[in-house]
This record gives structure tokens, sequence and C-alpha cells, in this order.
């Protein structure tokens, strides 16, 4: 069963929002949006330079995704062209593996006609991307907190939150698998706990619209950012800047490279201006949170 002719449309996201580690997404304003279209053979055609190095023929993520959601429910999808355009910086911790996975599998449903529920469409893409932050966010939109196991699976969601954000992008590109591999095998009980209360403080925080606590607890985090930030030029420095151009926190957006930083909404580009001239190493994007999750156009 095949149809043709239409598109999906996926948000980039940033994860963790420092506390937030593996369980907290949010949706932004940048879009990767694929065209989807029957061909006799798979291929992929990236009209970005940066993603001119991945592949393009079946090895490639979104094909793999919708092979795997075609096979978990037992149907075969004929061969398709996909056409992607992207304004989502690659491998810069803006979610664009996430982003990958969760057009995957919007276009595995479409084209098999299997009406898969969100509830189903978030535990596919959080298996296959190993953790629940940046799909669910990419799936649903707007900010997500997730508890998610082998067994078990809560997503709640909060409205996009009403704050500007500010993404430095570095030139460089990092991936996850070697930003997870410097993070420690265990914590002791009393860092554990103390990072959990940084994490529920931020999240009550966010849930209250109170961005100045919660901008403060995001940078209070201590499962990842102590073992990460090493890699980051100037993250003292930088941190110290936000705040004195009115950010209320700033953190590692995902695994990195990029920074993450909360801002008043309105401020979002003058900040950006202003970090970019302070920290020229940096491009600065100045976003909103998306509100709008993957969605598909005929
Ligand atoms: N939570 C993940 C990490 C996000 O920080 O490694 C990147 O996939």
């Amino acid at each position: 069963m095949t149809e043709a002719g239409f598109s999906v449309t996926v948000p980039a996201t940033t994860a963790n929002l420092g506390p937030g580690f593996d369980h907290l997404g949010l949706a932004l304003s940048l879009n990767m949006r694929i065209e989807v279209a029957s061909a006799d053979a798979w291929y992929v055609l990236y009209q970005d330079k940066e993603y001119a190095e991945l592949p393009t023929d079946e090895t490639n993520l979104i094909v793999q995704t919708i092979q795997h959601v075609a096979s978990r429910y037992d149907q075969v999808i004929a061969s398709q062209k996909l056409v992607v355009h992207s304004d989502i910086p690659l491998g810069k911790g803006l979610g664009s593996s996430a982003t990958a996975i969760a057009a995957g599998i919007e276009i595995a449903s479409e084209l098999a006609g299997l009406q898969l529920s969100p509830k189903d469409k978030l535990r596919i893409g959080s298996e296959l991307e190993g953790h629940a932050d940046n799909v669910t966010a990419a799936l649903i939109g707007g900010m997500t907190v997730s508890y998610f196991t082998d067994d078990e699976m809560e997503v709640l969601t909060f409205p996009a939150p009403p704050i500007g954000v500010v993404i430095l992008v570095p030139p460089v590109a990092l991936k996850t698998e070697a930003s997870r591999g410097l993070l420690p095998e265990q914590l002791t009980h009393k860092v554990a706990v103390r990072g959990s209360a940084a994490g529920s403080v931020m999240t009550a925080a966010i849930a209250q619209s109170d961005w100045v606590t919660a901008g403060r607890m995001m940078e209070r985090d201590l499962y990842h950012e102590p073992y990460r930030k090493v890699g980051f030029p100037n993250f003292d420095e930088i941190r110290l800047a936000c705040k004195e151009a009115g950010a209320y926190g700033m953190t590692i957006s995902g695994a990195g490279p990029s920074l993450f930083v909360a801002v008043p909404p309105g401020t979002e580009q003058q900040v950006a201006a202003s970090l970019e001239q302070s920290f020229p190493h940096y491009q600065a994007l100045a976003l909103q949170p998306a509100e709008k999750g993957a969605y598909i156009t005929k």
C-alpha cells in the first residue's frame, strides 16, 4: 500500500536543559522538511551542503527508520525518493538524528497506512534513539518530559514555553556517542540526589513559568555538564556573558557542541548579536521554542 506526493516537516530540538538529562526535550524553530515520492530505488537527496556527506541509499537513517517501522508491523514499503531541505545544523546538538528518526516514523506510518498512535510513535522513536528527550519533542513539539525504560513509558508535555532561545553553534560537529563516552559509569548517591533535585525544581519552575529559577537550576546539572564542559573553550566566560546579557540560563544543548541559552522573550536577536560579537568562534542563532511537532502536508 503506497501513496506518493506528500511531505513531512519535523522541528529541531534541544535536549537536557542541564539536569533534565536524557528526559527533557524542547522543540525549536528550525525545521527539516522531506518531500516523499515513489521511485524505482530508495534515494535520499539532501539539498543542503552540510548534509552532503550522509548516505543517500538504504543505509540512510531516515530510510532505515522507515524500513524498521514497516517490518515491525509486517509491512513492506516500496522504494521512495526523499528530497530533504533542512536548516538544522548537523551533528551540533540540535537533535538532527532524532529529527531524521521522527521523520522516518511519520513517513512509514503514512505510506503503510499504519495510523500509529502518538504513544506508538514515541516508543518506537525512543527505542531507536536510545533515549526519549529529543525524539519526543521532535514528534509532538513543545517541551516534553519523559520516563522511558524497556517496559514503561510516560511522556508529559508542556506547551512551548514563553522564552526566547539563543543557540551558539561552533564550527565543529560532535558525535553523540563520543560525548556520552565522557560520562562516568556511576555517580555517588549524594550527587545523584542533588542532580535530581535540580531537575525537579527546574521542571516545577518551568511549569510555573518562573524562568529565573528554571535558568538558575539549568546551571546546576551534575549528570553531564561537569564532564562535558571541559571540551568547550571559555565555557564559564560565556556563561557569565550570557548572564550579563540578561539570559535566564545557559547550558550545553543536548550532547553538544552547541550551547543553549534561555532568554526573556523578544530579546533573542539582541542577545545573539551580543554573544556572537564577544565569541566569534560561535554562530549565534536567535530562535523560539516550537509548538508544533512532526506533521504531514499533502
Ligand atoms: N540526552 C542526550 C545526551 C542528548 O545528552 O547525550 C543527545 O542525544
